[in-house]
């Protein structure tokens, strides 16, 4: 009988970086469990890519407790890019190359979006390093090439660790918004992160919302007259004289002053990856709205909320099954590779042999496709309802349902 483990003596190092999600923690704890009973010694880098510069920033995760309920990431994260960018100009490749190398790590696991797994492919591609990819952002828009059945015909999609969670949390939030608005016969305009994507606006309509905006539909002059009309029909509609409207931070409106469409940014600080902060575009269409409907309306951002707290159920099994088949390529040392979901399924069915591993060359943005959303209606279409129905359940909305006489004078 043999009394060593296959991996043992060898050490897989683990990072996450970019924006966190509350299934970060969960992904680190799956991939550690299932590298330590491999026989991997187990690191945490510390603050993604960054803690590889310098002499590193190095924790030790083997046989130490975790919590992957808990959101956010105990290793910490940051957007450090290690090639070169117009905010870093230097190429500090060679010194992650310099400290892999230093602290013996035979293996590398980048949690990240494409940002983070795009210079994880380039560590790869350039210098051979042993990379699996793992996939990570709350805005759905990394590249899985995951297939949503519907009604016998095959639709590309993407399901990424974290959306799920940020995408109950924004189905809750707006869920329970109906009973400021509903008292005030407001139209509230809510804003949900997602920078260029509009997947997490899309977890809105499962929680009433009734109208939404798209980053991926420009809104022109033309189309936003269109959308006054409709948003006005739509509200004197509507049985409590309230509508929710759902926004994605990254909207393009369009400006009656610069006669041009343009993004609302709370800071145009760049990031190492060329990001703006996007933030306030719910503000100025509220604003709009009340000008030229004569509706009052009032604009909330979602802001950080999806992002936080603990991991939801879907996204804690869904990261156990991709750290399974991570672990299939750690047997077969197959690197340059990214676990993902082959198809969506339901809770029940999330499990190893639904996965797959998708080139890391491959990965790269991938918007929300045409067919989930109906310009016209401003709203998503039932494929995308089957598809998010998958991962967050019915939609659901909190509703008072009584209704009182009215009383005439005598
Ligand atoms: O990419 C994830 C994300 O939450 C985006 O939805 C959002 O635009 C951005 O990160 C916010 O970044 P930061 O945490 O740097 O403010």
């Amino acid at each position: 009988m043999r009394t060593d483990k296959l991996f043992s003596g060898k050490t897989l190092a683990i990072l996450s970086g970019g924006g966190d999600t509350p299934a970060i923690n969960s992904s680190i704890e799956a991939v550690r469990n299932r590298a330590s009973m491999l026989g991997f010694k187990v690191y945490g880098i510390l603050r993604g890519w960054k803690g590889l510069l310098g002499d590193g920033d190095i924790v030790d995760l083997t046989n130490i407790p975790y919590n992957g309920i808990y959101g956010g990431t105990a290793l910490l994260s940051s957007r450090t890019n290690p090639f070169p960018s117009k905010k870093h100009k230097e190429d500090r490749s060679q010194q992650i190359l310099r400290n892999i190398e230093r602290y013996k790590i035979d293996v590398l696991v980048t949690i990240g979006g494409d940002d983070t797994n795009g210079a994880a492919k380039r560590m790869y591609e350039l210098y051979g390093i042993p990379v699996i990819g793992f996939p990570k952002t709350i805005d759905n828009d990394l590249r899985t090439r995951t297939i949503h059945h519907y009604h016998g015909v095959q639709h590309e999609t993407v399901l990424c660790p974290g959306f799920p969670s940020g995408a109950m949390a924004v189905k809750k939030i707006t869920s329970k918004l109906h009973t400021t608005n509903e008292s005030h016969e407001r139209i509230m305009v809510l804003e949900v992160m997602g920078r260029d994507a509009g997947w997490l606006t899309g977890s809105a309509i499962f929680g009433g919302a009734q109208v939404a905006l798209v980053p991926e539909i420009e809104i022109t002059k033309e189309r936003k007259d269109f959308f006054f009309e409709f948003v006005k029909e739509k509200y004197m509609r509507s049985p409590k004289k309230s509508l929710i409207i759902a926004v994605s931070e990254g909207v393009r409106w369009y400006n009656d002053e610069k006669g041009e469409t343009e993004m609302v940014y709370a800071s145009s600080d760049l990031d190492e990856y060329g990001h703006p902060r996007f933030g306030g575009i719910s503000g100025v269409i509220a604003s709009e709205i009340s000008k030229k409907t004569g509706i009052e309306a009032r604009g909330q951002i979602t802001g950080y909320i999806p992002r936080s707290g603990k991991c939801y159920e879907y996204d804690r099994r869904l990261t156990s099954t991709l750290a399974d088949k991570v672990v299939d390529l750690l047997l077969r040392e197959d690197y340059g590779k990214m676990p993902v979901m082959r198809d969506i399924v339901p809770y029940s069915e999330l499990e190893e042999f639904h996965t797959d591993a998708i080139d890391m060359g491959n990965v790269g943005n991938f918007p929300l496709p045409h067919d989930y959303y109906d310009p016209n209606q401003f709203y998503f279409t039932d494929l995308y309802v089957d598809f998010l129905t998958n991962i967050i359940g019915e939609p659901y909305r909190m509703e008072f349902n009584h209704e009182f006489p009215v009383v005439i004078p005598q």
